[in-house]
């Protein structure tokens, strides 16, 4: 745990972004700013944002600040106009290089259906009501940042001499143990079950993890592990999401996974996340995207963000009761029938990213 002096207020840098990102991040700095704590926020360019102010999608002093924060509160990134970038410079890359520049190597991602919510999942009620379960995606290993990487020519095969794409994936002992441990610790505070998901049939580097996992079990007797594999792990989330508790994963799969698992609940707009180091510093944001598309309307949802403020709170300021403050004030809004576009049904009102704000500040009491 980081300890804080208690003389100096917490230092959190706030990263935007693109696309929706300033809007949201606007009705979360406004929540923080509520709880009538003194934080230190200091406002920096990430992303297409960054390119366009100093032409590095993280530029150093953005880097610099996030370094030198408590936690760091992340928008989202992304925009049409930077596609054509080169990949080094293109938005994704500001949140790559802070979660290997920070050591964010453990990304917990809750998936949490709101009983108000309930209508807006595209599966059937009774397959996700009471949908409680928490992804951890180990953040900085496997063939996301695994060398070598690049095009080069073919060495063998049938293809031999052509142009070949390539990537590598491995994960270092000391890697699984850290996000195994990360995954055991988390379960014992819920239901204390762990689903470590690989692809052990087929990968190398998914045998190796397993036995790790396995080793590290041994631990934390505790809690109950199960082993499955990525594709039956994908299947199973859909047909029936609620036996899981936590899922323990690597980098890819962790991707792909949770945005499953985010839209069984139906709002994506709702869901936080939260990326931690060794010592619980972290960097928190909204599990959906920058949503370039819907950009300046007024319309996203802030709640994710407003969301992700409290696990900042929980986990990286050591403001638990702060945290569970927003967290029901979120929820009392939900229950007022208060919806943004995203989640709105009928019977219910519809509100602006600015109202829902409001909303929020008026319900923390
Ligand atoms: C995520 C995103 C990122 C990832 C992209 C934007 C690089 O999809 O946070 O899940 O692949 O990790
Ligand atoms: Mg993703």
């Amino acid at each position: 745990m980081t300890t804080h002096p208690s003389t100096h207020p917490s230092k959190i840098a706030i990263l935007p972004g693109d696309g929706i990102g300033p809007e949201i991040m606007a009705q979360a700095v406004r929540v923080l700013e509520a709880l009538g704590e003194s934080f230190e926020m200091e406002r920096a360019d990430v992303g297409g944002a960054g390119y366009a102010a100093h032409g590095h999608p993280l530029p150093e002093s953005t880097l610099k600040l996030a370094k030198e924060a408590d936690a760091v509160l992340f928008g989202a990134v992304g925009d049409y106009q930077y596609d054509t970038l080169e990949r080094a410079l293109r938005p994704e890359q500001a949140i790559l290089g802070l979660r290997k520049e920070l050591g964010l190597f453990a990304n917990l991602r809750p998936a949490i259906l709101y009983p108000e919510l309930a209508g807006a999942s595209t599966l059937k009620p009774e397959v996700v009501s009471g949908l409680d379960i928490l992804i951890i995606r180990e953040l900085t290993g496997d063939i996301y940042f695994g060398k070598p990487r690049g095009v080069r020519e073919c060495p063998d095969g049938p293809f031999k001499g052509q142009r070949e794409g390539f990537d590598t994936m491995r994960y270092a002992e000391g890697e699984i143990r850290r996000i195994a441990h990360v995954a055991f610790q988390a379960a014992q505070k819920r239901d204390k079950r762990v689903t470590s998901v690989d692809k052990a049939n087929v990968l190398e580097t998914f045998q190796f993890w397993r036995d790790i996992v396995t080793d590290v079990h041994k631990e934390y007797q505790d809690v109950e592990l199960e082993h499955m594999y990525v594709d039956n792990a994908a299947m199973q989330l859909v047909r029936a999401p609620k036996k899981f508790d936590v899922i323990v994963t690597g980098n890819m799969f962790g991707d792909i996974l949770s945005d499953a698992a985010a839209m069984l609940t139906g709002s994506i707009g709702m869901l936080p996340s939260a990326s931690l180091d060794a010592n619980n510093k972290g960097l928190y944001e909204p599990s959906h995207g920058s949503a370039p598309d819907i950009a300046g309307k007024g319309i996203a949802n802030p709640l994710a963000t407003i969301l992700s403020a409290a696990m900042m709170l929980r986990f990286s300021l050591n403001k638990p009761e702060q945290a569970e403050r927003v967290e029901a004030a979120v929820k009392r809004v939900l229950q007022q029938g208060l919806r943004t576009a995203d989640i709105f049904e009928d019977g219910t009102q519809r509100v602006s990213t600015e109202q829902m704000g409001d909303a929020v500040v008026r319900a923390l009491g």
